[in-house]
């Protein structure tokens, strides 16, 4: 792992729990109406996501920065029969190994430590998904274009949007962190999902981001 990719491992691995929360809404009164005000589009981005992946029963998913595996369990839950998830932050992992168990669906379920650009699956997948990803995500085209190589379907992906009154709020809080973060313009993903190779895509404006479905075949 270079040390751009260390340096991201490492403010995940110690974020999970702050991370998750937003999830769980364990977390005091305050913080959680900020969430329900500033994040919204994280619980919509959600629904889109899984609305967009239908049908999901039958099918195989990946789940590229999956987390704490809040999505990769969700499509098991709903039927998917195989689900993997990879993420460069073990103790994401760490947790989404024991949410497949509390919620029963582990034997559908497989999680990886590692970076998509390294990773060979052994088939390919009816639907992969980078949610919250490309924040993160320095160069995307080489991640967009393993997506487009290792999917049937189609493709999922969440971006920040560029012009926006939190890009620069969050641009300065998380590279204080150790995590750099990066934002597009509707141009900017238009020419990045053509080069990748997507027949077709359609992308809808969601709060501040970008939820983007790119297809395989011109006619799904
Ligand atoms: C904001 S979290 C999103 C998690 C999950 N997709 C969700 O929306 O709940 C971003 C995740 O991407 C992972 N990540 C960042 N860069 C990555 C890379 N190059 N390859 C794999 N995972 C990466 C981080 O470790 C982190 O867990």
């Amino acid at each position: 792992m270079n040390q751009e990719l260390t340096t991201q491992k490492n403010y995940w691995d110690r974020t999970v729990s702050d991370f998750d929360a937003i999830y769980s809404h364990r977390k005091n009164k305050f913080d959680n109406w900020i969430d329900a005000t500033f994040r919204w589009d994280m619980y919509a981005r959600f629904d889109y996501t899984m609305a967009h992946s239908e049908p999901i029963a039958g099918r195989a998913f990946l789940d590229v920065g999956c987390g704490t595996g809040r999505y990769a369990v969700e499509f098991a839950k709903r039927g998917a029969t195989r689900v993997v998830g990879i993420d460069i932050a073990a103790n994401m992992l760490e947790v989404c190994e024991q949410r497949a168990q509390t919620e029963n669906v582990a034997e559908h379920c497989e999680f990886a430590q590692g970076d998509l650009l390294a990773y060979a699956p052994r088939e390919k997948f009816d639907v992969v998904i980078g949610i919250g990803l490309f924040d993160y995500i320095r160069d995307a085209l080489p991640v967009l274009s393993k997506m487009r190589a290792v999917v049937t379907d189609r493709a999922i992906v969440t971006l920040p949007r560029f012009w926006t009154w939190r890009a620069p709020v969050r641009k300065v809080r998380l590279a204080l962190q150790g995590c750099p973060v990066y934002f597009y313009t509707r141009e900017k993903i238009d020419a990045l999902m053509k080069q990748a190779g997507f027949a077709r895509y359609e992308m809808e404006q969601v709060g501040q981001l970008w939820c983007v479905t790119g297809y395989v075949s011109r006619s799904t």
